[in-house]
């Protein structure tokens, strides 16, 4: 079989690896104790592409399907540490409980590990997450102090640990919408700006600083601009670190990354997508304010104007009516529900309706994603890859792409970029699906 000439060199995954979640709310407690679980067998990594996803490598004819971790050194699972930061003192035992999404008898089984999991005090400002006010947070003169703190703490949790390599993935409330401004343009303008506790500079952006500047792989699970700002992408390039980012795609979002491709690949029309939903945690108590509902509503409405690109065919989808609610309903937890009603038209343009009913769980879809970002991070790390990481984009609902370039949001293409990639890392043949691909 011929290899193509990847000049990536892999370093091997030794030691230790620690994931570092800032927010051990309802996502990340559910990674943890899902990991811990698995580790001790009482449980499958159901959605998780590092730990059971395969992929074909070679010609179609050769049938070799493997497993992923056999075509890419992944980190070990039972070599992963888990540490974070919130503003509630709850360990993450503790903070699972609260967030009612896995059972009660299986936590009790992990409780001697997850108890031992103890958050360190939050960098937290609740002007921008204004439901919340948990007081187990830092204190600092400016805003440049406060990321300088949360290095110290990713030092010395690197040291008790004795980890070999660190990751971290935000995993903390969405914060108010913010627009990139002047200060976000460069690292120098940054960094003068957090020395003056400048307004655009929220919580999750130090603590992305804070990982950066250390070499630390990070991505962003919600939708603040973290991480996605001209300022931290130099940065990254600096410190030769890979970032993703941002907003996990879970539920609804992720439905229709499925479906918009396949209406699109059909010349279908799309008069109209209406999204609506009903969720009761943490998160939805949240999104209630309206500034912060604003982050992940635009968030959420880039993704079909980049898959119908209405510009190439305004016959189909030029006048299409995108609109999508969310709304806080106590009563369901963690179990959100969500409705979709799609106007369609086909031949001669007959129109039709789609409707999907989802009822998931959102942090037992998202668990995988926290997963899969932080070992493939850790992975693009050890193959000398730095900068923003496109072929993550397949865990995101609004990819961070380079600038000037959309990001990708069709889920096909985006897990065709992720296999390439792997196979580029592995030294094996691209697979484009032309010519001797199909054969022989
Ligand atoms: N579950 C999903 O399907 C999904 C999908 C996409 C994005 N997200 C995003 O992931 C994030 C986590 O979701 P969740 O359901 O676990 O929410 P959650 O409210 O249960 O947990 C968030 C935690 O972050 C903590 N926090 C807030 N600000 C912090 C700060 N500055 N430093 C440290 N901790 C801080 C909160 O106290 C809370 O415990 C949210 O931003 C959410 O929008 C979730």
């Amino acid at each position: 079989m011929t290899k193509t000439a990847s000049n990536i060199k892999v370093e091997k995954p030794k030691g230790k690896l620690g994931i570092l979640l800032p927010g051990l709310g309802a996502v990340a407690t559910t990674t943890i104790a899902g990991v811990v679980a698995v580790n001790k067998g009482l449980s499958e990594p159901v959605g998780s592409l590092t730990q059971i996803g395969r992929m074909r490598v070679g010609k179609r004819t050769q049938k070799n399907n493997p497993l992923i971790k056999e075509v890419v050194p992944i980190h070990p699972l039972k070599d992963v540490v888990f540490g974070g930061w919130d503003i509630y003192e709850d360990n993450v035992y503790q903070s699972a409980v609260h967030a009612e999404v896995l059972d009660k008898k299986l936590l009790d089984q992990l409780k001697p590990q997850l108890s031992k999991i103890k958050p360190m005090r939050a960098v937290f400002d609740p002007m921008y997450v204004k439901r919340l006010d948990g007081k187990f947070v830092k204190k600092g003169k400016t805003k440049m102090d406060l990321a300088k703190a949360i290095m110290k703490d990713i030092e010395t949790f690197k040291k008790e640990n004795k980890c070999d390599r660190l990751v971290m993935v935000w995993c903390g409330s969405t914060e108010i919408y913010i627009q990139e401004s002047e200060v976000h343009q460069s690292l120098a303008a940054l960094e003068k700006a957090m020395k003056e506790n400048h307004k655009d500079i929220p919580p999750s952006m130090l603590y992305a600083y804070a990982a950066i500047k250390m070499g630390v792989p990070y991505a962003n699970g919600a939708p603040n601009l973290s991480c996605d700002i001209p300022a931290l992408v130099e940065l990254a390039e600096k410190t030769q670190t890979p970032i993703a980012g941002k907003d996990f795609k879970t539920g609804q979002t992720l439905m229709k990354t499925v479906i918009a491709p396949g209406l699109k690949a059909r010349a279908l029309g799309v008069d109209g997508w209406f999204s609506t939903n009903i969720l009761g945690n943490r998160d939805g108590a949240v999104l209630d304010d309206p500034d912060n509902f604003k982050t992940k509503e635009v968030s959420k409405l880039s993704v079909l104007e980049e898959i119908f690109e209405p510009e190439s065919q305004p016959e189909l989808y030029k006048d299409m009516y995108h609109k999508v609610r969310i709304n806080y309903y106590p009563p369901r937890g963690d179990n959100k529900e969500s409705w979709d009603n799609i106007d369609i038209r086909g031949w001669l343009n007959y129109p039709m309706q789609i409707k999907v009913n989802f009822l998931c769980r959102d942090s037992i879809l998202a668990a995988p994603i926290v997963l899969d970002l932080a070992l493939f991070l850790d992975l693009a790390k050890r193959s000398g890859m730095y900068g923003i990481q496109e072929w993550l984009s397949f865990y995101l609902k609004s990819p961070q792409a380079p600038k000037g370039l959309h990001p990708i949001h069709d889920i096909f293409k985006q897990l065709n970029k992720l296999e390439n990639t792997l196979r580029h890392i592995a030294g094996e043949e691209l697979i484009t699906n032309l010519g001797l691909d199909y054969g022989k």
